[in-house]
């Protein structure tokens, strides 16, 4: 079975990758030439732990192709997967389709015998139904349900674990109208039978909503442990306590129950959003998740002034280092981390800001194309190593909970750092514990400060 992926970014290339490994002939077409280029030379434009050598084993067993030539690569293909971006559409909140519908009719012109056409992409209810009516109306002489059909099929992957996430997924959601495109879709996933893998077997409506509806609870769920987190400081409970004790009703779960900065990424934040607006668009209730938005962009904010408060208070140094800018590790995503919230309204304080994140620190390639983020960043000070970072400063901030992170030379840490005053430790993942760190003011995430 031959397979092209439309859009060879996280998902489109992981999800390429994977079923290159599992023996099918993939063709990954993508827009952006540069990327295009430096995947054929096996160069991975993302970071993402076990890609490249994935990427390249599929490339040396000439089953993963990458090119600009969308045209070739769909006639000659049993399924074409749309990855592309469906980002949020500036000013109202709904999911900006505009990437989706020009994939459709790119894909519709080079047609060429039956075709299941799928998406992937996280995108509106109903979206599977209108791609198939661009197609319909760019190629008039093709007939859904002979010629082509058009699928759900969301894609639960994660950054950071995203190549275990797509070989061993808690789920498989396939949304098809009829036995045809769904035995295609029923045979791409066959590798993952002999794992046992559930399949849930929709129409393509329920399989766009379901997408929607995981991430809400999802975000949800984030919030909630956040908001008891604020309860546990007030009160002096303990959140990763509370947590545990929740967590282990199974009818609740423990993941996703970290309290922290409130989330991020380039998945959450933009699909709460569009959900909303799905609602209102149907004239349904979703205040839950209006309530999730409105709190999770706020928490945000409430963490900067917690920063600067405490910098204030404590009359410390006036420079924050910050460690870990990604929206969580393992990624190199910036999309709507809390670091590109927190740090500007730092430095709009007259605080100085040193930052060090393993894949963005002085000098580091990454750094240099992170071009989108140039505005929110450019008055801070990128370092080498977070001993850099922390050199001088009087509060250090973990916001990302990177490995590396997880065993600092505390005491280093603390010679290094101004002391004229006794230095903060902001250590927004619960990482320490707060016994280990009295040299310091030391600021966990919904326990008793010290
Ligand atoms: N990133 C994630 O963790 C994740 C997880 C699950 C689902 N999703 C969903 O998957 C979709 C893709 O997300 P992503 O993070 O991979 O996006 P991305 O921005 O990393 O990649 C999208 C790619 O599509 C390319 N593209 C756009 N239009 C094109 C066209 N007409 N032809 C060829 N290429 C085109 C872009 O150049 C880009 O490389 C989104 O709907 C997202 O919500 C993302």
């Amino acid at each position: 079975m031959k397979i092209t992926i439309v859009g060879a970014g996280y998902v489109g290339l992981v999800s390429g990758a994977c079923f290159a490994e599992f023996g099918f002939d993939v063709t990954c077409v993508d827009k952006d030439t540069s990327k295009i280029d430096d995947l054929n030379q096996g160069k991975i434009p993302i970071y993402e732990p076990g890609l490249d050598s994935l990427v390249n084993q599929g490339i040396k067993a000439k089953r993963l192709t990458f090119t600009n030539n969308l045209k070739t690569a769909i006639k000659i293909s049993d399924v074409v997967m749309i990855a592309v971006g469906t980002p949020t559409r500036r000013g109202d909140g709904h999911a900006d389709l505009t990437y989706v519908y020009e994939a459709a009719k790119e894909i519709a012109e080079s047609l060429d015998g039956y075709t299941v056409i799928v998406s992937k992409s996280t995108v509106p209810v109903g979206t599977s139904r209108k791609v198939a009516e661009i197609i319909k109306s760019t190629r008039p002489d093709l007939i859904e349900g002979t010629s082509f059909d058009v699928a759900s099929n969301p894609e639960f992957l994660r950054e950071g674990s995203a190549i275990n996430d797509f070989m061993r997924p808690d789920r498989i959601v396939i949304g098809t109208n009829g036995d045809k495109a769904h035995k295609v879709l029923q045979k791409l996933y066959r590798p993952l039978y002999l794992i046992e893998t559930p399949i849930v077997s929709t129409t393509p409506e329920t399989a766009e909503l379901i997408k929607y509806a995981a991430n809400g609870f999802l975000a949800m769920k984030i919030s909630f442990i956040n908001q008891m987190a604020d309860l546990c400081e007030k009160t002096g409970a303990d959140v990763q306590i509370l947590a545990k004790g929740i967590g282990l009703d199974k009818r609740i779960g423990g993941k996703f129950l970290h309290a922290g900065p409130g989330y991020g990424g380039s998945c959450f934040p933009k699909d709460t959003l569009a959900l909303s607006q799905i609602a209102q668009q149907y004239k349904t209730r979703c205040s839950l998740i209006d309530e999730v938005i409105q709190y999770n962009d706020q928490r945000k904010l409430d963490m900067a002034k917690r920063i600067i408060q405490a910098v204030k208070n404590a009359g410390v140094q006036k420079k924050v280092a910050i460690l870990g800018l990604t929206f969580k590790p393992n990624t190199d995503d910036l999309r709507e981390a809390p670091s590109i919230t927190i740090i500007p309204e730092i430095l709009k304080n007259d605080i100085a800001v040193s930052i060090y994140d393993p894949l963005y620190y002085f000098g580091s390639e990454r750094l240099k194309h992170a071009t989108d983020y140039e505005s929110e960043l450019k008055k801070a000070t990128f370092t080498k190593s977070a001993y850099d970072a922390v050199t001088d400063a009087g509060c250090v901030v973990i916001l990302t909970e990177w490995n590396e992170f997880r065993a600092l030379d505390i005491e280093k840490i603390y010679k290094l750092m101004d002391t004229s005053a006794t230095p903060l430790f902001m250590d927004f993942r619960n990482i320490y514990r707060p016994e280990d760190m009295e040299a310091f003011k030391y600021y966990a995430i919904g326990k008793k400060q010290l």
